[in-house]
């Protein structure tokens, strides 16, 4: 079968990320808690026995989706209309072509085949084939990514592109700014870099045992979620406040600095969230 133009390979994906419908897999186990319908079995399975564990999941999810809505306006604000929404998932990419209007352009990147089928199908459906494309890479090529014939087409790296990182660095294993660095290095000055990322909380490895306190310690949910995410073909990497800030290179980041998501430039009238997420969004 030849595949259309627009979800061929930028190239071969680092990460093997296979096409396995028994495999849970963390684009529909995220889709699952959204509500969405882009999941099966297995990934309710996981997805089930995660929030039973870390309630929180569900609260971080509708969290980070409200961020996304935070950035694209404030993007907007900037003047900004060209998105790179890297790691999209199923429905990042339609949300923010819905937020912005048929004046925005929105490239959709996931390693996992699926996503980018069915985003360029919501694409068409919904009559922004014209607004949003989807790629299928690896973000950390970022070569394959900005050279790809789609991105090509929609975005002008003349001019100042909003690149979203949105719950997909914690699935990228290593050093995150050997990742970003190309990125930020490639677009315009006045662009900007978007990150939410699952924090590491702190665990009982260390923790002194008092005399007596014989019991285990309760799994953290941090260890809960990673022994979760370890079934799927991307692994967790949890990260400290200081390991993302260091990821974004000598960026300045924009009011208020990298924080609990469900804090950042939230409504005043809201009541304060929490999501276990931390993010923020740099000037390039
Ligand atoms: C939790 S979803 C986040 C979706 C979206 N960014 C949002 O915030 O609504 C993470 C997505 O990142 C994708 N992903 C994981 N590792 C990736 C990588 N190295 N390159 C591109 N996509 C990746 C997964 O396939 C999945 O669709």
């Amino acid at each position: 079968m030849v595949m259309p133009e627009t979800v061929l390979r930028a190239s071969r994906p680092t990460t093997p990320v296979e096409v396995d419908s028994f495999r849970p897999n963390a684009a529909r186990m995220y889709d699952y808690y959204l509500g969405g319908s882009n999941h099966l079995a297995a990934d309710r399975e996981a997805a089930d026995a995660l929030l039973d564990a870390v309630p929180l999941v569900a609260e971080a999810a509708r969290q980070n989706r409200a961020f996304l809505g935070r950035v694209v306006e404030f993007a907007l604000g900037r003047g900004i209309t060209q998105f790179l929404d890297l790691g999209s998932g199923y429905s990042s990419p339609e949300a923010v072509a819905l937020a912005g209007g048929p004046g925005v352009r929105v490239v959709a990147v996931d390693i996992d085949p699926r996503v980018v089928s069915q985003v360029q199908l919501d694409a068409r459906v919904s009559g922004r084939g014209a607004q949003v494309g989807a790629v299928h890479a690896d973000l950390g090529d970022a070569a394959g990514v900005l050279g790809h014939p789609v991105t090509r087409r929609l975005i002008d790296l003349d001019r100042p592109v909003a690149i979203l990182c949105l719950a997909v660095l914690h699935f990228v294993p290593g050093p995150l700014d050997r990742v970003l660095g190309p990125l930020r290095r490639a677009v315009a000055p006045g662009s900007l870099l978007a990150v939410s990322h699952g924090a590491a909380t702190p665990t009982s490895a260390g923790r002194t045992r008092s005399e007596g306190a014989a019991r285990p310690a309760a799994p953290s949910p941090a260890s809960i979620s990673r022994l979760i995410y370890d079934c799927t073909l991307t692994p967790l990497t949890l990260r400290s406040a200081p390991d993302v800030r260091a990821a974004l290179g000598d960026t300045e980041l924009v009011e208020p600095g990298l924080v609990e998501i469900a804090s950042w430039r939230a409504p005043e009238s809201s009541s304060p969230g929490r999501s276990g997420l931390i993010g923020g969004v740099a000037s390039l």
